[in-house]
């Protein structure tokens, strides 16, 4: 049995959170269609005892991080992490900016929209091209020595990224697509077990992903549960540093969820679920 939290600087969590980027509209541009609605996610997650958000100031842009903070304000018992480094557009484009100039203007914004003085945990949220990715890891640094930020991680980087950043700030998390079908980023994951750092895997339940991969549908069925359900009760054994975010717009989908912590799953079947990885 794995731990069933996680230690995120100073701050423990429960190792399964909720990622907000689908509050928003269509394309993750936008408001949704109903704003008390996607409040209520949030609010019915704390309630539940979620106490791990997962945002970022390009879902909308602004939408995600406005909504969340309409929603809980500055909860201390609620660790908020929000990411910045992608610009958007109208099409719906995610544009790297890693920029230092605009790093430190999004804080200020994403500081406002969340409606606190400092941000849990601040994510680069991929490198930028065309920035120094050492300039951009270390204004995240300089934003956490001046108590903006109390927490910094990455998203979307590679091991050789990780180990360059970490000359430069103290990562807390990363950040990368990681699911039960999809292993591409295994090496990342495991130089966080390495390191001692918190992996947070995006898509964690992406239906292309997982549906149609035998063994899931076949544990999924032994337990009377979803294929989703197992996908985040496998992720949970994976590895004691894995804090899978699956994100929703749905109250109803929200606790399908976190019933995944209810899960048992057995020696022989988080083999079997870990040998059916296509990496
Ligand atoms: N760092 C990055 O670059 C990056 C990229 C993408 C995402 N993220 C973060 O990771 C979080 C999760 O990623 P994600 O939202 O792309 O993928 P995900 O959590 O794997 O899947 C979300 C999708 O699954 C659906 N869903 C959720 N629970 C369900 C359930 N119980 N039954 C059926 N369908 C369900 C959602 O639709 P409904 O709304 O209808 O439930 C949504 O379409 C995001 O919220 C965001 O915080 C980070």
């Amino acid at each position: 049995m794995t731990d069933r939290t996680f230690d995120i600087g100073d701050r423990t969590v429960d190792r399964l959170g909720f990622g907000a980027m689908r509050l928003t509209g269509e394309d993750i541009i936008g408001a949704p269609d109903d704003e008390d609605a996607a409040r209520e996610v949030v609010e019915h997650a704390v309630e539940a005892g979620v106490d791990l958000i997962d945002t970022a100031d390009s879902y909308g842009p602004g939408v995600s991080e406005r909504l969340i903070g309409e929603a809980i304000g500055d909860d201390e018992d609620v660790l908020v992490a929000t990411k910045a480094g992608l610009l958007r557009n109208r099409e719906g484009d995610w544009l790297p900016h890693g920029d230092p100039d605009y790093i430190r203007n999004q804080v200020l914004c994403s500081l406002d929209r969340l409606r606190t003085d400092t941000i849990d945990l601040y994510q680069f949220h991929r490198p930028d091209p065309d920035t120094d990715f050492e300039e951009s890891v270390t204004t995240f640094g300089e934003l956490k020595d001046e108590g903006l930020v109390s927490e910094v991680g990455l998203s979307n980087v590679s091991v050789e990224q990780l180990e360059t950043a970490r000359d430069h700030v103290e990562v807390a998390t990363v950040q990368n697509r990681y699911n039960v079908g999809d292993r591409e980023e295994s090496d990342v994951l495991e130089a966080c077990e390495e390191y001692g750092i918190g992996f947070i895997p995006w898509a964690p339940i992406n239906g292309d992903d997982i549906d149609g991969v035998d063994a899931v549908e076949k544990v999924a069925d032994d337990h009377d549960a979803t294929t989703r359900q197992i996908a985040l009760a496998w992720l949970l054994e994976r590895s004691d540093v894995i804090l899978p975010i699956p994100g929703t717009s749905s109250v109803d989908h929200l606790e399908s969820n976190l019933e995944a912590t209810e899960i048992s799953l057995s020696d022989e079947e988080v083999e079997r679920l870990t040998d059916a990885g296509s990496n």
